[in-house]
């Protein structure tokens, strides 16, 4: 296979107030985990897979992972994660076969995201050979605020993205910036950005949205529900 996708399900996600992880919490009679993987597998191009599930749940991910099924379906690995996403990642790079030129990394909880996603980050991934992620306008005004709360400024929107992820790289850049991180950051492309690696980016998608909150797993189960009907 040329290619990987590492998908994090390690967190805790304690502000989705299930007591499970959040990745194996249900969203329409299914664990998210399961919902994540639909999008990955239903690619035209085989992948090795690799779930980063904290240790308490490898089982259960082993078991998430031999009921899924797709055409991308090849070589899968299911490894125990770290204290925080950055760790997981790296758990997740390590296992990643050899021979692999592009790897991308995918959130479980964007639990609903397209097949068409991954597929238009493999492919701007190749044609330029630098690493890519999707981005989405920010439409809300956004305000620099104080501890206290008090507005400092407004922020020009124009300039800023709303970044999802699966963000992909270039296997060489990716496991360059692993080995030696400046510091722990929330994404894998602010990472590479810390080594000058260039970061480009492909129109994202609202359906790859997070779900962090119960009110996005109730938007999920709606979604999933319309399209079902
Ligand atoms: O916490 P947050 O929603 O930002 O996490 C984003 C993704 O990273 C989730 O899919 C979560 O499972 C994963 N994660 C992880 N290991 C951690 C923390 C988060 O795999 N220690």
């Amino acid at each position: 296979v040329q290619a990987a996708v590492i998908v994090v399900a390690a967190g805790s996600g304690s502000r989705l107030g299930r007591p499970e992880p959040k990745a194996f919490a249900p969203l329409a009679g299914r664990p998210m985990l399961s919902h994540a993987l639909d999008g990955i597998l239903a690619l035209a191009e085989p992948v090795h897979l690799i779930v980063v599930a904290p240790a308490a749940e490898l089982e259960q991910a082993r078991a998430i992972v031999a009921a899924s099924a797709g055409p991308a379906l090849g070589y899968t690995s299911v490894v125990a994660g770290g204290a925080t996403r950055q760790q997981s990642v790296a758990a997740g790079l390590a296992a990643v076969a050899p021979g692999v030129g592009t790897v991308l990394v995918h959130d479980a909880a964007r639990a609903l995201t397209p097949t068409a996603l991954f597929a238009a980050v493999i492919a701007a991934v190749r044609r330029t050979g630098a690493a890519v992620i999707p981005a989405l306008p920010v439409v809300d005004t956004i305000k620099r605020v104080d501890a206290a709360g008090a507005v400092q400024e407004t922020v020009d929107r124009s300039e800023l993205a709303a970044v999802q992820t699966p963000q992909g790289f270039v296997r060489a850049e990716l496991d360059e910036a692993y080995a030696d991180p400046a510091a722990d950051f929330t994404d894998d492309a602010a990472l590479l950005a810390s080594f000058g690696h260039t970061v480009g980016t492909v129109a994202g998608d609202e359906r790859a949205f997070k779900i962090t909150t119960p009110w996005d797993l109730a938007r999920a189960e709606r979604l999933l529900a319309e399209t079902a009907s």
